[in-house]
């Protein structure tokens, strides 16, 4: 996945463009060029490396221009070099490209052209574009058929931003499944990957749907439809973000922002109104043969939601990971797909989705980006308020989603009398009282955590043990520590340990349980024993548990000892100590925090 931008204004954009693609760059972040419009003519300028020193090694912001296109890369197709870096131009250079997207056949397109004779610079799949509107522009001396007849050549995926020596006062643009959005301001218009490429300038967003293309202008914008050209009239909605969200706010890194941030987006959870709660729960209840679908953290959120919709109200809905629910699960019209996606462009997690729109299911989706292609196209959206996540590694949001779907069980069972009013509204009452015990981790655990962190960093292998409701969330704890810390670590329930995996204790690999509290007498007493196993072939636990300090004297190598909290909110409490202590490893280990090796927020390719 990619991140592109554009703007085109009455004034200099310089300083906007660099200021979004800069925004974007949670998206990719392998290399990064623009293309600026000067006296008629297009300057590029690219390079491998990240946005901010780019733009300070190639000086960018002496080249002032009022049209401009950028991009920041997460490479699919060929190597990260300086030739494979967007903006990609014609030969003839009075075109020039920015591509999000996998062109599936760019090889056959290629191979044509250069029997025309263009040359290629790169070996990306996205070259062809400029290729393509170069001849067509070349047989019509027309740009808007020029891009059309390029855009019908087109398949697999796009969005597509490009400047036209031809047109210099336009950029035009165009989507087919990847994101992308306009921004509509007074002074400029804007393109982006999404609204975080121009929401310092514009809370004005105009979303493009599939097959259509766009020539924007300073004053005015146009959208067609690819297949017909004809227009298209859209509604503008209010981005409720404001740009300062989106900032680090004095924190070294987004990472840890959006920990901290945890207690308000948990409050921000629980107010999800009753409404759109109760409306998936009777979806639920009106449903046979339905799935929990998520990849990456959100699977484990799937996971999460399918012990406690079971654990409440004995409703047993299997979780699947979005890239293989297609080749596994047999959907039918009378399953629910509930997808669990932070961005909402999660390529896999769409294809999911629209796969079981397909075979008539119900879907219904639980989202942080308002505006996202999952957010519209499942028939009932819950939008989680979580606010920008913009670090790659998800924290809050997936906490947040958690959070939802133990409210989603709550009604669940009481509405299929699994559970009593009481212990419902126990139940309601602890999680209200979640931010407080989350802010008492935050300030009285952080600095404990941080010196465990510091004096295990050198451990290279980390296995997360956790029972029950504990094994999603060993699983997602295992997951940050691989995403931020780049250290091997493997989430697994307690009671598979012993069926071969026990093998390995003692051999350089660490154990972290996720003890339950007391109440929880089952997964208790049975994640003790586990304890016991690993301690009696020598291999060292960290213990993360509720008891009283001495209680455990010598049941673990390491404790880190929580505060009493009902059980409800227990597995929520591990999870926040796990997000610390990967984050902290990471900086012990001087790890790019907020821009980790090979990921993106959200892969929006197949
Ligand atoms: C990956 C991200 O690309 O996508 C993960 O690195 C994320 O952090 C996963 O969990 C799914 O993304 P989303 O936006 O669909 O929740």
């Amino acid at each position: 996945m990619c991140g592109i931008s554009g703007s085109v204004g009455i004034n200099d954009i310089s300083t906007a463009l660099f200021e979004g693609i800069k925004n974007l760059e949670y998206r990719g972040y392998d290399s990064c060029g623009v293309a600026l419009m000067n006296g008629g003519k297009i300057v590029v300028k690219k390079d491998i490396g990240g946005v901010e020193e780019f733009y300070h090694r190639e000086n960018v912001l002496r080249h002032k221009s009022k049209v401009g296109i950028a991009h920041t890369r997460w490479a699919t197709h060929g190597k990260v070099t300086r030739e494979n870096t967007h903006p990609f131009t014609s030969c003839d250079k009075a075109f020039a490209v920015v591509h999000n997207g996998i062109i599936s056949n760019h090889a056959s397109l290629k191979a044509q052209l250069e029997k025309e004779g263009h040359r290629f610079a790169s070996n990306t799949d996205s070259e062809v574009v400029p290729h393509l509107l170069e001849k067509f522009y070349r047989a019509s001396k027309d740009v808007e058929t020029a891009l059309v007849k390029t855009l019908r050549m087109l398949e697999g995926t796009f969005a597509i931003a490009f400047l036209t020596a031809h047109q210099p006062q336009h950029i035009y643009c165009a989507k087919r499944e990847s994101p992308l959005m306009l921004g509509i301001g007074d002074e400029a218009k804007y393109v982006g990957s999404d609204f975080n490429a121009f929401i310092d300038q514009t809370k004005n967003a105009v979303i493009i749907d599939d097959d259509e293309y766009v020539i924007l202008s300073r004053d005015s914008y146009v959208i067609k439809d690819i297949l017909t050209q004809e227009e298209v009239s859209k509604p503008i909605f209010k981005i409720n973000w404001d740009s300062e969200a989106s900032k680090k706010g004095g924190y070294p890194h987004y990472m840890l922002k959006e920990i901290y941030e945890q207690p308000q987006t948990v409050n921000n959870a629980l107010d999800v109104d009753e409404k759109s709660i109760m409306h998936i729960v009777d979806m639920i209840s009106q449903s046979k043969n339905s799935f929990l679908v998520g990849v990456g953290t959100t699977f484990y959120v799937a996971e999460y939601a399918k012990y406690i919709l079971s654990n409440l109200a004995h409703e047993f809905i299997p979780s699947v990971s979005s890239d293989e629910f297609i080749p596994l699960a047999n959907v039918s019209r009378d399953s629910l797909v509930l997808a669990f996606s932070q961005s909402g462009e999660t390529y896999d997690t769409l294809s999911a989705i629209k796969h079981a729109k397909s075979r008539g299911a119900k879907t219904a989706a639980i989202v942080n980006v308002m505006g996202s292609t999952t957010a519209r196209v499942v028939d009932k959206v819950i939008l989680q308020g979580s606010g920008p996540e913009i670090s790659v590694i998800s924290t809050k949001a997936a906490l947040a989603q958690m959070v939802i779907m133990t409210v989603v069980g709550l009604k669940l069972g009481l509405k299929k009398k699994t559970l009593t009013k009481k212990s419902y509204a126990q139940a309601m009452k602890a999680l209200r009282e979640l931010p407080g015990v989350i802010q008492g981790i935050l300030n009285e655990r952080s600095g404990f955590i941080h010196r465990i962190a510091h004096k295990y960093s050198g451990i290279k292998h980390w296995l997360y043990l956790g029972r029950g409701i504990y094994y999603p969330i060993a699983m997602e704890s295992a997951l940050k520590m691989k995403e931020v810390a780049y250290v091997h670590a493997e989430g697994m329930p307690c009671g598979f340990l012993k069926h071969g995996t026990l093998a390995l204790i003692g051999d350089g690999i660490n154990s972290i349980v996720f003890v339950p509290p007391k109440e929880d007498k089952t997964l208790y007493e049975g994640t003790l024993a586990t304890v016991a196993e690993v301690r009696a072939r020598s291999g060292f636990v960290l213990g993360v548990h509720f008891d009283a300090r001495g209680k455990n004297k010598n049941l673990f190598d390491e404790e880190l000892i929580l505060p009493t909290v009902p059980k409800i909110i227990a597995p929520f409490i591990h999870l926040v100590i796990a997000q610390l202590f990967a984050y902290f490893t990471a900086t012990t280990l001087k790890r790019n925090i907020d821009k980790p090796r090979s990921l993106a927020k959200s892969v929006t390719v197949g």
